[in-house]
């Protein structure tokens, strides 16, 4: 079927869809709601057979949803309404929550359901619940629903709700002096990505974000005890919870003590070294050691990377190489493996150009330590989406193991036709061929985990559940086989006869000089596209790489 996809962005979840549904062998074009004139142009175009809607904040428009069925993938179970689902069944902590695909009338959220798919609570971040059980609910319903539609002998059934309102800052408001930590967690778990708790932090006006629990540290309700690089710890009646990211009025989302300059004042409560800590804490950088295998994770805010990450992630990479293991697992978090340079500390910057340019060498000095380390094998396990960078710095690895359902975009035009680095240029080729890296380049479409195993790129898709399990157990058997030493050796080797027909420095060079013009050269479409990124632009059409209906060659297909 020919099915138009009609969403505020390019989401995540919108990404899985389209290689879910492209995979079962549809014909998937994507228009940006960005006014009913466009979307009606969109539809005249392409002549759908279908209309799935899986991210929108407007309703569609009577002129589309009274001449096509119009799916529309609601954060909600059957009966729920409203534009605030997830953030209520959050915040007042249900235990069961689900995605539901109804069709598109003049009530929004009131029309027949299509299929519906439900899934256990889980008390996480609002934007960490959408990406890992939202996005899985949603594949199961919009396949059902497709399906369905497709048999043709399936009446969608109306199902009796009564619609929440939008959630507004009261809602959400934070009493420091009255509430437990549990429940100032589940406010801000429930406005994590957007939009945020209004509040207010050294007597300034600001939204909080990226809520981590505390479990040993104590003080008056409401004083702030502290911070921990970019994070600052707030006392509470029975505890104290760590905000991680701030965004302040006028401003961008930013790390909490970035925002804050006055935080400098605060304490520094440092953890010993990187080793796991026993206890409820911040901690982005943690290591964990087991038969023979070194785990390092690291919880870096929506995969971004900045300079000052990179180079205390180099040190504990560093670190981990001199414990007596054989294997080495980066795990990255649980949302995301890493998304590459930290565009938003780069917008903060003095000089953006000059921060883009310490960041991109800081992570090269990164995968340059993975590619590098001759005395271990390196695994990266990506139990999280990845972008841009963040896809060549994990093929740094030896292996990469990928968990099925991350979301994949292995190159960077995106953000203003940057050239990317991270030895994309050594890493790429190799596994696709010429022809593949360049087309991976220049398409500029996700790619599922499965896809990225079939082309070559990575080694491995694990099936989604129990992939921390299986990822230790795989690491732990390859520790503990009886080659490990020859393959440790081989690898070296290898790198040895790569370095002797071109050096790795040669590689870096050629593409900073690419990254060098992208950021001081006349052309300003990196500064432009990232100011659009970090101040979340609403789009003002779609590109072409997505409207194939908007191809100059497009034909509807007799
Ligand atoms: N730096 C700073 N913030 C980043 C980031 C980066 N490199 N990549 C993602 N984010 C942030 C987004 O701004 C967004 O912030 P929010 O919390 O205010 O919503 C959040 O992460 C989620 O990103 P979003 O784009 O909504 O997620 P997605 O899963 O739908 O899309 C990507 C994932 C990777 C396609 C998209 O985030 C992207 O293009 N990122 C930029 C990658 C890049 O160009 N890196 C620099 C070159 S190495």
């Amino acid at each position: 079927m020919r099915i138009l996809f009609i969403t505020h962005s390019f989401n995540s979840l919108t990404q899985r869809l389209y290689c879910e549904l492209s995979a079962l062998g549809h014909e998937i074009s994507v228009e940006f709601d960005i006014a009913d004139a466009v979307t009606d142009e969109a539809v005249a175009r392409f002549v759908p057979d279908l209309i799935v809607a899986p991210f929108l904040k407007r309703a569609i428009p009577a002129s589309i949803w009274s001449r096509h069925v119009c799916m529309i993938v609601h954060p909600g179970i059957a009966g729920d309404r409203g534009p605030s689902s997830l953030d209520w069944a959050i915040q007042s902590g249900l235990p069961e929550w689900g995605v539901t695909v109804l069709q598109a009338e003049a009530e929004m959220d009131a029309g027949p359901v299509w299929a519906e798919a439900r899934f256990p609570l889980r008390r996480g971040r609002k934007a960490s619940v959408y990406r890992h059980e939202v996005t899985e609910a949603a594949v199961i319903a919009v396949k059902q629903s497709v399906a369905r539609f497709v048999a043709g002998d399936f009446t969608p059934q109306r199902v009796a709700g009564q619609a929440l309102p939008l959630m507004k800052q009261p809602d959400r408001v934070i009493d420091w002096s009255a509430n437990s930590s549990a429940s100032i967690l589940a406010r801000l778990n429930a406005a994590d990505g957007f939009p945020g708790v209004a509040d207010s932090l050294f007597g300034e006006a600001c939204h909080l974000f990226d809520a981590w629990p505390e479990a040993t540290l104590r003080g008056d309700p409401g004083s702030l005890l502290g911070r921990r690089e970019t994070a600052i710890l707030r006392a509470t009646v029975d505890g104290a919870v760590w905000i991680g990211h701030v965004k302040r009025p006028g401003g961008i989302k930013l790390p909490a003590t970035l925002a804050f300059p006055e935080a400098a004042s605060l304490p520094e409560l440092p953890l010993d070294a990187y080793w796991k800590a026993p206890a409820a804490t911040w901690q982005d950088i943690a290591y964990e050691e087991a038969a023979g295998v070194g785990f390092l994770s690291f919880e870096f805010y929506n995969g971004a990377m900045s300079t000052a990450q990179c180079r205390r992630l180099t040190a504990a990479f560093r670190w981990a190489c001199e414990r007596p293991t054989r294997v080495i697992v980066l795990l990255g978090g649980l949302d995301f493996w890493s998304n590459g340079i930290h565009l938003n500390t780069i917008e903060a910057a003095e000089s953006p150009a000059n921060a883009s340019w310490e960041n991109i060498n800081a992570i090269d000095d990164l995968a340059e330590a993975i590619l590098r380390c001759n005395s271990r094998l390196t695994v990266a396990a990506l139990g999280g989406n990845a972008g841009a960078g963040g896809c060549f710095l994990a093929r740094a690895a030896d292996v990469v193991w990928v968990r099925d359902g991350v979301m994949l975009n292995p190159h960077y035009k995106n953000m203003g036709n940057l050239y990317g680095s991270e030895f994309w240029t050594y890493l790429l080729p190799p596994r696709v061929g010429e022809q593949g890296a360049r087309d991976i380049m220049r398409h500029r479409l996700p790619m599922s985990a499965l896809e990225s195993v079939r082309c070559g790129f990575y080694d491995a898709c694990l099936p989604a559940p129990g992939f921390a399990v299986d990822v230790a157990r795989r690491a732990a058997e390859l520790a503990a086989a009886p080659d490990i030493e020859a393959r440790i050796a081989a690898k070296a080797a290898r790198r040895a006869a790569d370095e002797a027909t071109k050096p790795l420095a040669e590689y870096r060079a050629a593409e900073l000089a690419e990254m060098r013009r992208n950021f001081y050269g006349f052309d300003p479409s990196y500064h432009v596209a990232r100011y659009h990124f970090v101040a979340r632009s609403p789009h003002s059409w779609t590109p072409r790489h997505l409207a194939r209906h908007r191809d100059l060659d497009w034909k509807i297909p007799a």
